[in-house]
């Protein structure tokens, strides 16, 4: 199975908590890169944190959390050979996949409820990428 990086802000803790334990029982290797706890946070720190791993190689996909998922989007998306995709249904996550090869999840605890978010999460990390004319424009996304 493959390695799976998390990371949230204090706003998406808990739920990054429960999805890293789903995954786990699942037989993922999840790494957990905080935050821990209540206390208030940079949801951009916890970001570079989790791209980082995702970029070295050392994790394939990554998973972040915070209230809206937004701010987490606008921060993973930042960082270059990073495809972030902000999804509130399955179908996003299918198409995040398929057609831009999303290699980072972000999700909004404020908004999706747990158990949609854990079937968002499986079809991100279960669908593959078609390639083809997609892998033309997902290669311009970085020049
Ligand atoms: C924290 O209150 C909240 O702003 C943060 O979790 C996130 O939603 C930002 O985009």
């Amino acid at each position: 199975m493959s390695k799976i990086a998390v990371a949230a802000d204090h706003a998406g803790y808990e739920f990054k908590d429960a999805l890293a334990s789903y995954l786990r029982e699942k037989g993922y290797d999840v790494i957990d890169l905080g935050t821990n706890s209540p206390d208030s946070v940079d949801y951009p720190v916890y970001a570079k944190k989790l791209c980082s791993s995702v970029l070295s190689g050392e994790c394939e996909k990554g998973i972040l959390v915070c209230g809206t998922g937004i701010g987490m989007s606008i921060a993973a998306n930042r960082n270059k050979g990073i495809r972030a995709a902000l999804c509130t249904i399955p179908e996003y996550a299918r198409l995040a996949r398929e057609h831009n090869n999303a290699n980072v999840l972000c999700l909004g605890a404020r908004f999706v409820g747990f158990d949609e978010a854990v079937k968002i999460t499986d079809v991100f990390l279960n669908t593959e990428f078609l390639g083809g004319r997609h892998q033309n424009r997902v290669n311009q996304l970085d020049t």
